[in-house]
């Protein structure tokens, strides 16, 4: 067994669906879950604040080491200026290095967890059971931002939520470190076609496989 208890990565980019499948396997294996998203926004909405730049690595090291995992609630780290900051912010390697060790020791706590993110599979937890890489179209991922912003009462414009998902997809894929990309043992999950139900089943198979095989 390459773990002593069960951790499943789930990686890809925004609004693939990685969110709602991480929190449902974990219910159904008994795992913690860790959206590491919310890590890369609590520390730019600590930074954002504050009034503090959010260029100067130092100071977002010192706030990221300060972070409190336990505590993150995306529905206060949800605004969209929080996500993109998050995505400024998670390009400097001191950061990332502060924020993947606070991760790791939360991922090795028992009975287990699924951690979703960019880079869980291929740096985070590079030894996980399982690993999936979640995607679907461009358009696809802005059609369901879009409606999630307006069944919430908000306004937006499709276009412009299609473009900031691609300047997003851009910087999250093309920095140095630690880039977006699926490990080379993921199981890849298309949702552009499929419901999350319907995602849910297939992962569970896998996983379940997996587990019989140990
Ligand atoms: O998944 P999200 O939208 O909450 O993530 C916000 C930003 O945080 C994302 O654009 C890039 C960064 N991020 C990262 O670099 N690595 C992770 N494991 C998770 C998020």
């Amino acid at each position: 067994m390459k773990n002593s208890h069960l951790i499943i990565t789930i990686d890809g980019p925004a609004a693939a669906g990685k969110g709602t499948l991480s929190r449902r396997l974990a219910e159904r294996y008994g795992l913690r879950h860790l959206d590491t998203g919310l890590t890369y926004r609590a520390t730019a909405k600590a930074l954002l604040d504050r009034g503090l730049p959010l260029d100067d690595e130092d100071l977002a090291v010192e706030v990221a080491l300060n972070l409190d995992l336990s505590g993150l609630d995306r529905s206060v780290l949800a605004q969209h200026g929080v996500g993109e900051a998050a995505s400024t912010v998670a390009v400097m390697p001191k950061v990332r290095r502060a924020l993947v060790e606070a991760q790791r020791a939360f991922a090795k706590r028992p009975p287990g967890t699924v951690l979703d993110g960019r880079d869980i599979g291929t740096v985070v937890c590079p030894d996980a059971r399982v690993k999936f890489y979640v995607t679907a179209s461009p358009e696809i991922r802005a059609q369901r931002r879009y409606r999630e912003i307006i069944n919430q009462g908000g306004t937006a414009e499709l276009p412009a939520i299609l473009a900031d998902l691609e300047k997003r997809d851009a910087r999250d894929a093309g920095r140095a470190d630690s880039p977006l990309r699926p490990a080379d043992d993921a199981h890849m999950i298309d949702t552009s076609d499929q419901g999350i139900e319907e995602a849910f089943e297939t992962a569970k198979s896998i996983i379940d496989a997996a587990l019989a095989a140990d």
